[in-house]
Protein backbone atom coordinates (compact mmCIF):
# COMPACT_ATOMS: atom_id res chain seq x y z
CA UNK A 1 0.00 0.00 0.00
CA UNK A 2 1.45 3.55 -0.93
CA UNK A 3 2.60 5.38 1.81
CA UNK A 4 1.04 9.04 2.90
CA UNK A 5 4.88 11.14 3.43
CA UNK A 6 4.47 13.90 5.44
CA UNK A 7 5.83 17.31 4.33
CA UNK A 8 7.41 20.14 7.07
CA UNK A 9 8.15 23.36 5.63
CA UNK A 10 10.50 25.11 6.88
CA UNK A 11 11.39 28.58 4.38
CA UNK A 12 10.17 30.59 7.52
CA UNK A 13 12.84 29.24 9.90
CA UNK A 14 15.86 27.94 7.68
CA UNK A 15 14.85 29.61 4.36
CA UNK A 16 14.66 32.70 6.12
CA UNK A 17 18.37 32.36 7.70
CA UNK A 18 19.46 33.03 4.41
CA UNK A 19 21.25 36.63 4.27
CA UNK A 20 19.17 39.08 3.01
CA UNK A 21 15.99 37.07 3.08
CA UNK A 22 14.69 38.34 6.14
CA UNK A 23 10.81 39.24 5.77
CA UNK A 24 8.52 41.63 8.23
CA UNK A 25 5.50 40.15 9.70
CA UNK A 26 2.71 40.54 7.13
CA UNK A 27 5.59 39.08 4.10
CA UNK A 28 5.78 35.84 6.85
CA UNK A 29 1.39 35.56 6.79
CA UNK A 30 1.63 36.15 3.46
CA UNK A 31 4.09 33.17 2.83
CA UNK A 32 1.93 30.85 5.28
CA UNK A 33 -0.80 31.42 3.66
CA UNK A 34 0.24 30.30 0.80
CA UNK A 35 1.67 27.23 2.25
CA UNK A 36 -1.41 26.54 3.73
CA UNK A 37 -2.72 26.62 -0.05
CA UNK A 38 0.19 24.19 -0.76
CA UNK A 39 -1.43 21.82 1.29
CA UNK A 40 1.72 21.10 3.98
CA UNK A 41 1.15 19.44 6.85
CA UNK A 42 3.68 20.89 9.33
CA UNK A 43 4.78 24.48 8.81
CA UNK A 44 7.71 25.39 10.80
CA UNK A 45 7.36 29.00 11.37
CA UNK A 46 10.40 30.42 13.20
CA UNK A 47 12.69 30.53 16.25
CA UNK A 48 11.16 32.28 18.71
CA UNK A 49 14.02 32.59 21.25
CA UNK A 50 15.71 34.13 18.42
CA UNK A 51 14.26 37.05 19.08
CA UNK A 52 10.96 39.36 19.99
CA UNK A 53 9.90 39.67 16.50
CA UNK A 54 10.30 36.23 15.69
CA UNK A 55 8.57 35.15 18.95
CA UNK A 56 5.78 37.92 17.50
CA UNK A 57 5.67 36.27 14.09
CA UNK A 58 5.36 32.74 15.15
CA UNK A 59 2.68 33.94 17.31
CA UNK A 60 0.87 35.79 14.51
CA UNK A 61 1.00 32.62 12.11
CA UNK A 62 -0.58 30.76 14.68
CA UNK A 63 -3.57 32.97 15.42
CA UNK A 64 -4.06 33.48 11.34
CA UNK A 65 -3.86 29.61 10.00
CA UNK A 66 -2.98 27.80 13.57
CA UNK A 67 -6.22 25.91 13.53
CA UNK A 68 -5.78 24.45 9.97
CA UNK A 69 -2.01 23.06 10.08
CA UNK A 70 -0.08 21.83 12.17
CA UNK A 71 2.70 24.38 13.69
CA UNK A 72 6.08 24.23 14.97
CA UNK A 73 9.07 26.60 15.79
CA UNK A 74 12.35 25.90 16.70
CA UNK A 75 14.16 25.54 19.93
CA UNK A 76 17.39 24.57 21.39
CA UNK A 77 18.00 21.65 24.10
CA UNK A 78 17.60 24.42 26.64
CA UNK A 79 14.25 25.40 28.89
CA UNK A 80 14.09 29.18 27.34
CA UNK A 81 14.08 27.93 24.27
CA UNK A 82 11.40 25.07 24.96
CA UNK A 83 9.08 27.87 26.90
CA UNK A 84 9.71 30.43 24.34
CA UNK A 85 8.35 27.74 21.60
CA UNK A 86 5.85 26.91 23.95
CA UNK A 87 4.25 30.29 24.93
CA UNK A 88 4.56 31.09 20.86
CA UNK A 89 2.60 27.91 19.18
CA UNK A 90 0.57 26.76 22.34
CA UNK A 91 -2.73 27.72 20.55
CA UNK A 92 -2.32 26.05 17.32
CA UNK A 93 -4.59 23.10 17.64
CA UNK A 94 -1.75 20.85 16.42
CA UNK A 95 1.27 22.17 18.21
CA UNK A 96 4.63 20.77 17.91
CA UNK A 97 8.09 21.45 19.86
CA UNK A 98 10.93 21.21 18.05
CA UNK A 99 14.13 20.44 19.78
CA UNK A 100 17.68 20.58 18.04
CA UNK A 101 21.04 18.83 19.66
CA UNK A 102 24.38 17.67 17.52
CA UNK A 103 25.46 14.15 18.23
CA UNK A 104 28.65 14.24 15.63
CA UNK A 105 31.92 14.26 17.62
CA UNK A 106 32.49 17.58 16.41
CA UNK A 107 29.65 19.10 17.95
CA UNK A 108 29.94 17.10 21.02
CA UNK A 109 33.12 17.99 21.73
CA UNK A 110 33.96 21.58 19.54
CA UNK A 111 30.29 23.14 20.13
CA UNK A 112 29.17 21.84 23.41
CA UNK A 113 32.72 21.05 24.88
CA UNK A 114 31.21 18.08 26.93
CA UNK A 115 30.98 14.69 26.88
CA UNK A 116 28.59 12.24 25.07
CA UNK A 117 27.17 11.43 27.87
CA UNK A 118 26.35 14.47 29.05
CA UNK A 119 24.95 15.66 25.92
CA UNK A 120 22.98 13.11 25.93
CA UNK A 121 21.42 13.73 29.05
CA UNK A 122 20.80 17.52 27.55
CA UNK A 123 19.21 16.07 25.36
CA UNK A 124 16.75 13.90 27.34
CA UNK A 125 15.97 16.63 30.18
CA UNK A 126 14.62 18.78 26.98
CA UNK A 127 12.10 16.36 26.09
CA UNK A 128 11.07 15.44 29.13
CA UNK A 129 10.73 18.94 29.97
CA UNK A 130 9.05 19.94 26.75
CA UNK A 131 6.81 16.85 27.09
CA UNK A 132 5.57 18.69 30.48
CA UNK A 133 4.44 21.38 27.98
CA UNK A 134 2.75 19.06 25.22
CA UNK A 135 2.44 15.41 23.55
CA UNK A 136 3.93 16.25 20.20
CA UNK A 137 8.08 17.06 20.40
CA UNK A 138 10.61 16.28 17.38
CA UNK A 139 13.73 15.70 18.23
CA UNK A 140 16.46 16.34 15.55
CA UNK A 141 19.91 15.04 15.98
CA UNK A 142 21.90 17.57 14.34
CA UNK A 143 24.47 16.70 12.14
CA UNK A 144 23.57 12.73 12.43
CA UNK A 145 24.83 11.73 8.97
CA UNK A 146 28.07 12.88 10.34
CA UNK A 147 27.80 11.28 13.71
CA UNK A 148 28.99 7.80 15.13
CA UNK A 149 26.15 5.66 14.35
CA UNK A 150 25.93 3.59 18.09
CA UNK A 151 25.97 6.96 19.31
CA UNK A 152 23.75 8.36 17.34
CA UNK A 153 21.17 5.68 18.10
CA UNK A 154 21.41 6.00 21.98
CA UNK A 155 20.44 8.99 21.51
CA UNK A 156 17.50 8.37 19.27
CA UNK A 157 16.79 5.55 21.97
CA UNK A 158 16.79 7.58 25.06
CA UNK A 159 14.88 10.88 23.64
CA UNK A 160 12.28 8.28 22.45
CA UNK A 161 11.74 6.36 25.83
CA UNK A 162 11.78 10.32 27.17
CA UNK A 163 8.66 10.62 25.09
CA UNK A 164 9.64 12.05 21.29
CA UNK A 165 7.10 11.20 18.96
CA UNK A 166 8.95 12.40 16.22
CA UNK A 167 12.93 11.85 15.59
CA UNK A 168 14.47 14.17 12.67
CA UNK A 169 17.99 12.85 11.12
CA UNK A 170 19.58 15.99 9.61
CA UNK A 171 22.20 16.00 7.27
CA UNK A 172 23.35 19.72 8.56
CA UNK A 173 26.25 20.02 5.85
CA UNK A 174 25.22 18.11 3.51
CA UNK A 175 27.43 15.56 4.01
CA UNK A 176 25.56 12.82 3.18
CA UNK A 177 25.70 10.35 -0.26
CA UNK A 178 22.60 9.01 -1.49
CA UNK A 179 23.36 5.46 -1.01
CA UNK A 180 24.83 6.12 2.52
CA UNK A 181 22.02 8.17 3.73
CA UNK A 182 19.49 5.54 2.43
CA UNK A 183 21.50 2.73 4.30
CA UNK A 184 21.18 5.14 7.18
CA UNK A 185 17.82 5.73 7.48
CA UNK A 186 16.89 2.00 6.75
CA UNK A 187 19.13 1.14 10.13
CA UNK A 188 17.33 3.61 12.04
CA UNK A 189 13.70 2.65 10.84
CA UNK A 190 14.09 -0.85 11.41
CA UNK A 191 15.41 -0.57 14.81
CA UNK A 192 12.72 2.17 15.53
CA UNK A 193 9.88 0.54 14.00
CA UNK A 194 10.64 -2.51 16.38
CA UNK A 195 10.99 -0.07 19.56
CA UNK A 196 7.93 2.05 19.14
CA UNK A 197 6.10 1.66 15.80
CA UNK A 198 4.40 5.06 16.20
CA UNK A 199 7.23 7.78 16.34
CA UNK A 200 7.68 9.16 13.34
CA UNK A 201 11.00 8.75 11.27
CA UNK A 202 11.91 12.04 9.61
CA UNK A 203 14.78 13.24 7.06
CA UNK A 204 16.18 17.00 6.81
CA UNK A 205 18.90 17.69 3.95
CA UNK A 206 21.04 20.50 3.01
CA UNK A 207 22.44 21.32 -0.25
CA UNK A 208 25.70 21.46 0.12
CA UNK A 209 26.84 19.12 -2.87
CA UNK A 210 23.48 19.44 -4.28
CA UNK A 211 22.18 15.97 -3.33
CA UNK A 212 19.91 17.03 -0.91
CA UNK A 213 16.75 16.10 -3.50
CA UNK A 214 17.90 12.96 -3.92
CA UNK A 215 18.82 12.24 -0.31
CA UNK A 216 15.58 13.16 0.50
CA UNK A 217 13.91 10.30 -2.15
CA UNK A 218 16.49 7.81 -1.31
CA UNK A 219 15.50 8.43 2.61
CA UNK A 220 11.44 8.25 1.82
CA UNK A 221 12.71 4.98 -0.23
CA UNK A 222 14.29 3.31 2.78
CA UNK A 223 11.18 4.23 5.15
CA UNK A 224 10.86 8.05 6.03
CA UNK A 225 8.03 9.21 7.12
CA UNK A 226 8.14 12.94 7.27
CA UNK A 227 10.18 15.03 5.22
CA UNK A 228 11.49 18.65 5.63
CA UNK A 229 11.75 21.09 2.76
CA UNK A 230 11.87 24.79 1.67
CA UNK A 231 10.25 26.45 -1.08
CA UNK A 232 13.41 27.13 -3.64
CA UNK A 233 15.21 24.81 -1.50
CA UNK A 234 16.08 28.06 0.30
CA UNK A 235 18.05 27.73 3.31
CA UNK A 236 21.58 28.41 5.41
CA UNK A 237 24.56 28.00 2.81
CA UNK A 238 23.66 26.42 -0.45
CA UNK A 239 20.18 26.00 0.70
CA UNK A 240 17.84 23.12 2.02
CA UNK A 241 15.81 20.28 0.01
CA UNK A 242 14.00 22.02 -2.38
CA UNK A 243 9.74 21.72 -1.91
CA UNK A 244 8.75 21.17 -5.68
CA UNK A 245 11.93 19.17 -6.52
CA UNK A 246 10.73 16.46 -3.55
CA UNK A 247 7.36 16.30 -4.23
CA UNK A 248 7.21 16.61 -8.14
CA UNK A 249 9.97 13.62 -7.97
CA UNK A 250 7.98 11.54 -5.79
CA UNK A 251 4.97 12.46 -7.72
CA UNK A 252 6.63 11.32 -11.00
CA UNK A 253 8.03 8.17 -9.21
CA UNK A 254 4.73 7.48 -7.37
CA UNK A 255 5.04 3.90 -8.01
CA UNK A 256 8.90 3.31 -7.83
CA UNK A 257 8.55 5.13 -3.81
CA UNK A 258 5.13 3.68 -3.21
CA UNK A 259 4.91 6.54 -1.40
CA UNK A 260 2.90 10.14 -2.28
CA UNK A 261 2.40 13.45 -0.43
CA UNK A 262 -1.05 15.39 -0.14
CA UNK A 263 0.78 18.72 -1.50
CA UNK A 264 -1.57 21.04 -4.24
CA UNK A 265 0.85 21.02 -6.69
CA UNK A 266 -0.76 23.33 -8.78
CA UNK A 267 0.18 25.89 -6.12
CA UNK A 268 4.10 25.11 -7.01
CA UNK A 269 4.96 27.89 -8.87
CA UNK A 270 2.90 30.69 -7.06
CA UNK A 271 4.22 29.45 -4.24
CA UNK A 272 7.92 30.04 -5.90
CA UNK A 273 7.03 33.25 -7.42
CA UNK A 274 5.77 34.43 -3.86
CA UNK A 275 8.98 33.57 -1.95
CA UNK A 276 11.30 34.84 -4.84
CA UNK A 277 9.51 38.07 -4.90
CA UNK A 278 9.66 38.36 -0.58
CA UNK A 279 12.74 37.80 -0.25
CA UNK A 280 14.11 39.40 -3.79
CA UNK A 281 16.20 36.18 -4.12
CA UNK A 282 15.66 35.11 -8.17
CA UNK A 283 15.39 31.51 -9.16
CA UNK A 284 17.98 30.23 -11.42
CA UNK A 285 16.47 29.94 -14.85
CA UNK A 286 17.31 26.30 -15.54
CA UNK A 287 16.05 25.03 -11.36
CA UNK A 288 14.11 22.14 -11.68
CA UNK A 289 10.42 22.82 -11.70
CA UNK A 290 9.93 26.38 -11.25
CA UNK A 291 12.71 28.07 -12.98
CA UNK A 292 11.90 29.99 -16.37
CA UNK A 293 13.58 27.05 -19.02
CA UNK A 294 11.84 24.33 -16.90
CA UNK A 295 9.21 24.14 -19.30
CA UNK A 296 10.99 26.31 -22.32
CA UNK A 297 12.31 24.26 -25.27
CA UNK A 298 14.92 25.53 -27.83
CA UNK A 299 16.49 23.10 -29.79
CA UNK A 300 14.49 21.82 -33.35
CA UNK A 301 14.56 18.08 -32.51
CA UNK A 302 13.14 18.69 -28.94
CA UNK A 303 10.43 21.37 -30.50
CA UNK A 304 9.90 18.86 -33.60
CA UNK A 305 8.91 16.07 -31.05
CA UNK A 306 6.65 17.86 -28.39
CA UNK A 307 4.60 19.50 -31.47
CA UNK A 308 3.74 16.08 -32.17
CA UNK A 309 3.23 14.52 -28.81
CA UNK A 310 4.20 16.68 -25.44
CA UNK A 311 5.14 13.65 -24.02
CA UNK A 312 7.89 13.22 -26.37
CA UNK A 313 10.52 15.60 -24.06
CA UNK A 314 7.53 16.41 -21.15
CA UNK A 315 7.40 14.29 -18.26
CA UNK A 316 5.61 16.71 -15.94
CA UNK A 317 3.06 18.73 -17.44
CA UNK A 318 3.51 22.50 -16.82
CA UNK A 319 0.11 22.74 -15.90
CA UNK A 320 0.41 20.42 -12.90
CA UNK A 321 2.41 22.67 -11.10
CA UNK A 322 0.39 25.72 -12.07
CA UNK A 323 2.60 26.77 -15.07
CA UNK A 324 0.14 28.05 -17.68
CA UNK A 325 1.97 25.75 -20.72
CA UNK A 326 5.04 24.89 -21.89
CA UNK A 327 7.11 27.22 -24.03
CA UNK A 328 8.85 26.96 -27.31
CA UNK A 329 11.92 29.52 -27.62
CA UNK A 330 12.79 30.00 -31.01
CA UNK A 331 16.45 29.90 -31.85
CA UNK A 332 18.71 29.59 -34.34
CA UNK A 333 18.57 25.66 -33.06
CA UNK A 334 14.62 26.00 -34.12
CA UNK A 335 13.61 23.81 -37.14
CA UNK A 336 11.04 23.98 -39.56
CA UNK A 337 8.16 22.90 -37.30
CA UNK A 338 8.52 25.19 -34.31
CA UNK A 339 8.71 28.69 -36.64
CA UNK A 340 5.78 27.33 -38.83
CA UNK A 341 3.65 26.66 -35.91
CA UNK A 342 4.59 30.31 -33.79
CA UNK A 343 3.99 32.04 -37.09
CA UNK A 344 0.70 30.37 -37.87
CA UNK A 345 -0.29 31.17 -34.42
CA UNK A 346 0.38 34.83 -34.40
CA UNK A 347 -1.86 34.72 -37.79
CA UNK A 348 1.00 33.97 -41.04
CA UNK A 349 -0.54 32.12 -43.78
CA UNK A 350 2.24 30.85 -46.28
CA UNK A 351 1.29 31.31 -49.97
CA UNK A 352 3.18 27.71 -50.69
CA UNK A 353 6.36 25.97 -49.32
CA UNK A 354 8.62 28.02 -51.57
CA UNK A 355 7.49 31.06 -49.57
CA UNK A 356 7.27 29.49 -46.39
CA UNK A 357 11.29 28.19 -46.95
CA UNK A 358 12.14 31.81 -47.75
CA UNK A 359 10.70 33.32 -44.42
CA UNK A 360 12.51 30.41 -42.76
CA UNK A 361 15.60 31.39 -43.79
CA UNK A 362 15.32 34.80 -43.09
CA UNK A 363 13.98 33.58 -39.58
CA UNK A 364 17.73 31.71 -38.89
CA UNK A 365 19.49 34.62 -40.35
CA UNK A 366 17.67 36.87 -37.57
CA UNK A 367 18.33 34.26 -34.48
CA UNK A 368 22.00 33.92 -35.65
CA UNK A 369 22.56 37.21 -34.16
CA UNK A 370 20.00 37.36 -31.58
CA UNK A 371 19.72 35.05 -28.83
CA UNK A 372 15.65 34.48 -29.00
CA UNK A 373 13.06 35.36 -32.09
CA UNK A 374 10.09 36.46 -30.32
CA UNK A 375 6.93 37.21 -31.70
CA UNK A 376 7.18 40.49 -32.70
CA UNK A 377 10.18 39.25 -34.68
CA UNK A 378 8.15 37.32 -36.82
CA UNK A 379 6.16 40.03 -37.55
CA UNK A 380 8.73 42.17 -38.37
CA UNK A 381 9.94 39.61 -40.57
CA UNK A 382 6.36 38.91 -42.15
CA UNK A 383 6.38 43.03 -42.70
CA UNK A 384 9.83 42.98 -44.25
CA UNK A 385 9.54 40.15 -46.56
CA UNK A 386 5.73 39.75 -47.70
CA UNK A 387 6.71 41.96 -50.66
CA UNK A 388 9.61 40.14 -51.85
CA UNK A 389 7.65 36.75 -51.73
CA UNK A 390 4.07 37.35 -51.27
CA UNK A 391 3.08 35.17 -48.23
O1 LIG B 1 20.22 21.63 9.41
C1 LIG B 1 19.84 21.27 10.54
O2 LIG B 1 20.39 20.39 11.18
C2 LIG B 1 18.68 21.97 11.08
C3 LIG B 1 18.04 21.38 12.29
C4 LIG B 1 17.46 22.43 13.17
C5 LIG B 1 16.99 20.39 11.86
O3 LIG B 1 18.20 22.93 10.50
ZN1 LIG C 1 18.77 22.90 8.40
Amino acid sequence: MSRKILVLDTTLRDGEQVPGAKLNLYEKLELAHQLKALNVDIIEAGFPASSQGDFNAVKEIVASIGKDRTITALARAVKNDIDAVYQSIKYAKNPLIHIVLGTSSVHVEKKFNRSKDEVLEMGVSAVKYAKTLLPDVQYSTEDASRSDFEYLWKTIEAVVKAGATMINIPDTVGYAVPEEFGELVKKINYRLKNMNDKVILSVHCHNDTGLATANTLIAIKNGADKIECTINGLGERAGNAALEEVVMGLKLRAEYYNAYTNIVTKEICKASRLVSNLTGLDIQVNKAITGDNAFAHSSGIHQDGLLKSRDVYEVISPEDVGVENMEIILTARSGHHAFKSAAEKIGCKFKDDESFEYLFNKFLELADVKKEVYDHDIYYLIEKYSNEKAL
